[in-house]
């Protein structure tokens, strides 16, 4: 038998869920002013090099990359702001001096060992807003997280941190180094980021560098007057939602600046992220375009698998169905002029009462309508409604008007 690939879900049982958180975060995106993107799978490598850096674990370890038989360095992106960023470059809208805002889903894909909550393909509700470098929009895109959440009826704790800017981060950043440098102790993924970028040595999961971290400067007393003064505020704007200030939040990935956050769940286990994000005010220049400050977000959609509830569907639609083999034809008519306002399932050969039944009960049908002779002849259809079990003979024709 062939099975799906290690880390990557059929998505089946968990369609519904699935559906469902579409649903709701493309409504509350679109109430802020966002609108839909698509954008490719697979990029060229460099791409997330020169975005998501080469010092992060993505790029360093979980990458898809192969040759294409055009010689061309590619692979399936990892996460979703890289693509849209080099969307809205290559469009030219970094030129249209207005702000824009964009929604994505869609699968992203690395080589991570799996584990529960860790997949190699997964999928992920994105936003990206460009143009716009006040920290209002900052507390707004946090806002419309905790709004998808909350309609979703999960509950989540909020981190928030502050990674400084190009005034106050390279000053930051030789006091860490310069700490770093009496550290034998760290270890060799701690080694290999003080060379590329020093601050991500802050989430190293090893305990013995989380020690020796305690006594690590951190950025978050570091911050410029421009940087402290915005994230006081953003502190202000959050206050309704609740949130702490986690000093050694850094995210795993290397474009950020000023504000960065994390939604977690204490109830789904050690990858306990269901979102995150920032603002990345560089990253569009890094990639080509015209300096334009930008802040975004990701949901990891399978990740709220667990917390989500879904009611039990309601009994809908029909299921129509005929007895005999010179009655068929009638009710295939009759299930097509009713999908016009219905869901119909039709039943391609004719069965017995009792089996058309059973199968509209298995479908969670409302309603079960069969023709036989008898209906056939007088132009009308037997017709039970599963959900109070009443049984009526209606006119064919009359059915078809009464769901116009
Ligand atoms: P990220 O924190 O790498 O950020 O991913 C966002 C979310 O995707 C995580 O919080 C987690 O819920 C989910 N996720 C990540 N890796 C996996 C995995 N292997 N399996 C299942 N779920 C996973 C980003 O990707 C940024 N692009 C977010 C962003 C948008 N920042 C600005 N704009």
């Amino acid at each position: 038998m062939i099975t799906a690939l290690r880390g990557m879900k059929d998505i089946i049982d968990d369609a519904p869920k699935f559906e469902r958180i579409l649903r709701v975060a493309s409504g509350v995106a679109k109430k802020y002013g966002f609108e839909f993107v698509k954008t490719p799978l697979l990029e060229e490598t460099a791409l997330f090099k020169r975005s998501v850096g080469e010092s992060s674990d993505i790029v360093g370890k979980e990458m898809y990359q192969f040759i294409d038989k055009g010689g061309n360095d590619v692979c399936l992106r990892p996460e979703g702001t890289a693509g849209v960023v080099r969307a809205f470059v290559e469009k030219k809208l970094d030129k249209a001096g207005l702000a824009q805002k964009f929604f994505y889903h869609g699968a992203m894909f690395r080589y991570e060992r799996p584990q529960k909550g860790r997949l190699r393909q997964f999928h992920q509700f994105g936003c990206e807003s460009f143009g716009e470098s006040s920290v209002y929009e900052d507390a707004q895109m946090i806002l419309l997280v905790s709004e998808i959440f909350g309609e979703l009826g999960i509950g989540f704790g909020l981190q928030i941190n502050s990674l400084g800017c190009k005034e106050c981060m390279p000053a930051y950043r030789q006091k860490l180094v310069a700490f770093l440098a009496n550290q034998s102790e760290i270890c060799d993924d701690c080694k290999r980021r003080c060379a590329t970028n020093p601050i991500r040595v802050l989430d190293c999961k090893n305990e013995n560098c989380q020690k020796i971290y305690e006594n690590a400067p951190l950025m978050a007393d570091h911050l410029c007057a421009s940087c402290q003064n915005d994230f006081e505020k953003l502190k202000i704007l959050l206050k309704d939602i609740g949130f702490t200030h986690n000093k050694k939040l850094v995210r795993g990935l290397d474009y950020y600046n000023k504000t960065a956050f994390e939604f977690v769940s204490s109830e789904i286990g050690a990858q306990s992220a269901i979102a995150g994000g920032g603002r990345y005010d560089t990253l569009i220049e890094q990639i080509g375009g015209k300096p334009t400050p930008a802040v975004g977000f990701a949901i990891g959609i399978e990740r709220i698998y667990d917390l989500v509830e879904i009611e039990e569907p309601k009994r809908n639609g029909f299921v129509v169905g005929a007895l005999e083999e010179s009655c068929l034809h009638t009710a295939f008519e009759l299930a097509q002029k009713l999908r016009a306002n219905q869901k119909v399932s039709f039943i391609n050969e004719p069965k017995s009462l009792k089996n058309l039944l059973k199968n509209a009960d298995r479908q969670n049908a409302e309603f079960c309508a069969v023709i036989g002779e008898n209906e056939q002849k007088s132009g009308t259809i037997w017709v039970k409604n599963l959900a109070d079990t009443k049984e009526f003979v209606v006119a064919q024709d009359e059915l078809i008007r009464g769901n116009k």
